[in-house]
């Protein structure tokens, strides 16, 4: 297929190796307009909203994912397969399921389980295990202990539902699965497929263990940490 494509109306060339991808539109702008220098508008079909700039003078770009993994899978595929990118970041936000994982705390997927049927596409004969590109994993730790931010790494679980009937959720936690989000797995099939790398960092804004929420301008602030570190790998 060629570009533009039917989601993103950017022409080929116009994003950065490097995309950071927010689940959220606002959150990609916010990042524009406080991070980086010189951003154009690339796309806003259906209100996804990427930007590139650039950061510290290296081209990056930022796009939001929307939410969930059919719509983490149609924007990721088009970036890796279309538009030549390289890298995606992804830049979230999760619920907690331990109770060392507070709220605001920075956590990085290692891997991905899932309760998605997103593989099933693949036809693999067995189970597929999404992890994250060990070079991205690599550097933003190394950022992150630079920075003196604390941090936690290791599985994470995508869901395909927020507002869960079987309440399964917290039965992950004792896999020792960290947190729970909707995108990560399948950014990071998509990233395997394609050959391309994928690394998802999250901020934890709810924590299904105690019940704790954070407001918008909590999330906003914690948001500063994460975004740093995904920045300075990009
Ligand atoms: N569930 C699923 N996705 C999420 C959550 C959650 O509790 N918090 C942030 N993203």
């Amino acid at each position: 297929m060629s570009t533009p494509t039917p989601h993103i109306a950017a022409k080929a060339g116009e994003f950065a190796k490097t995309v950071l991808m927010p689940g959220d539109p606002l959150r990609a702008k916010f990042v524009a307009d406080h991070y980086l220098e010189d951003a154009v508008l690339v796309n806003s079909v259906r209100g996804i909203n990427g930007y590139t700039g650039k950061y510290k003078g290296k081209p990056v770009s930022v796009m939001a994912s929307g939410m969930g993994m059919p719509s983490i899978g149609i924007y990721s595929y088009e970036l890796f397969h279309f538009y030549d990118v390289d890298n995606i970041i992804r830049i979230g936000t999760a619920g907690s399921l331990r109770e060392d994982l507070k709220i605001r705390d920075v956590a990085f997927a290692m891997g991905a389980c899932t309760n998605s049927n997103y593989a099933a596409q693949f036809e693999l004969p067995g189970t597929f295990a999404p992890i994250a590109s060990y070079d991205l994993l690599k550097k933003a730790i190394e950022v992150t202990e630079k920075m003196g931010i604390p941090y936690k790494a290791g599985n994470f679980l995508s869901t395909d539902t927020f507002y869960d009937a079987s309440k399964g959720t917290m039965k992950w936690a004792a896999m020792g699965v960290l947190c729970v989000e909707m995108e990560a797995a399948a950014l990071y099939m998509n990233a395997a497929r394609a050959g391309k790398n994928a690394l998802a960092i999250c901020t934890i804004s709810d924590s299904l263990v105690t019940g704790e929420e954070t407001t918008a301008k909590e999330r906003e602030n914690s948001f500063h940490n994460m975004m740093k570190i995904a920045l300075e790998i990009a």
